[in-house]
């Protein structure tokens, strides 16, 4: 009888498929994969740089011959790419910079897909590094300006593409920025270069060390009146359904610990490539945990298999070399 068959204990034992490593190998649902890793490098001016980010133990500022190294470092472990951020050597009102052809970015490009070239080479494409009131579009009136950071934005994607990068990350929260950066594309033939939108991009307490790493904090106001309110997940479910709209190829949720239901929302809803990015205050939070003996190393894995879990293909991380070693033992 049906009733009979499903009484559960003591005939369901679900602690039969946890006796060794080999049965819980067997079932085990999420795995981690160095090949769906991304590791963000900050390029700096100089040669002879590698001079480690204070609140980002085991990251730095690089040269771009540094940044050579640690690239090679990265794709000995397997990871397939590298995210650049550039801190230029000076900043404008127009973040002239960002879109320099000769620009800190671009050199760092241009050098690490000539010795590299198996890398994967992305590009936060992004104002505030280069902008000298630190925020990530144009100041109108002391207000950001969505329309006219548009036509910037996209020449910096342009100029990115044009240095050789594999992929285009926008990441300034701007109304139409992919449409923008593929029109431009598309218009000079890089009909084939992929762009990965941080669509669902917060304005979070988590950026704070990357914020000290890329010198791109505001100096007046903050983020809010861009990048998303916190409370909020069927708003991402609009900004991401925007940018697929607009041509993303891929699509990002923003940090990702305190919005793992924003990944799994995404996840559910839309079927094209899902990042995350495990921002900066994520890292230092665990990696200053693990140096003081709170934690132990193996909360990290715990913590990108849960971004895994909740959805993501790819995990944007500081802690992708770590992580590589880890899965490599
Ligand atoms: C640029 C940008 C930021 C981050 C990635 N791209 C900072 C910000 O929006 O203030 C944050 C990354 C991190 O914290 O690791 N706009």
């Amino acid at each position: 009888m049906e009733e009979e068959i499903n009484v559960g204990f003591p005939q369901e034992r679900l602690r039969r498929l946890r006796l060794n490593p080999a049965l819980r190998g067997l079932v085990q649902e999420t795995r981690l994969s160095v090949s769906h890793l991304i590791y963000p490098l900050f390029v700096v001016p100089g040669r002879g740089v590698k001079d480690e980010i204070a609140s980002m133990p085991g990251c730095y500022h690089l040269s771009v011959d540094q940044a050579v190294v640690e690239g090679e470092a990265v794709a000995v472990l397997g990871i397939p790419g590298v995210l650049l951020f550039g801190i230029p050597p000076s900043k404008d009102p127009l973040a002239t910079q960002a879109y320099h052809p000769q620009g800190i970015v671009q050199e760092a490009i241009r050098t690490l897909k000539k010795e590299i070239p198996q890398l994967l080479v992305i590009t936060d494409v992004c104002l505030c590094e280069y902008t000298s009131h630190g925020h990530c579009g144009v100041l109108v009136d002391g207000e950001v300006d969505n329309d006219k950071s548009l036509e910037l934005i996209a020449q910096a994607a342009l100029s990115h593409a044009q240095a050789g990068a594999d992929m285009v990350a926008p990441s300034a929260m701007m109304d139409g920025q992919v449409a923008a950066i593929r029109r431009l594309l598309d218009e000079r033939g890089l009909v084939s270069l992929p762009i990965m939108s941080y669509a669902a991009k917060y304005a979070s307490a988590f950026y704070g060390p990357f914020r000290e790493a890329a010198e791109s904090a505001p100096q007046q106001g903050d983020r809010r009146g861009y990048q998303m309110d916190p409370p909020n997940v069927r708003e991402a479910l609009r900004e991401i359904a925007l940018d697929i709209e607009e041509g993303a190829d891929i699509v990002m949720v923003k940090p990702a610990l305190a919005y793992l239901d924003v990944i799994a929302r995404a996840r559910q809803a839309f079927h094209h490539p899902l990042a995350a990015y495990n921002v900066s205050g994520e890292y230092a939070m665990l990696k200053a945990a693990v140096e003081r003996g709170w934690l132990e190393e193996r909360a990290i894995m715990e913590v990108l298999t849960a971004i895994k879990r909740a959805g993501a293909d790819i995990i944007i991380t500081y802690h992708a070399k770590e992580v590589a070693s880890l899965l490599g033992r």
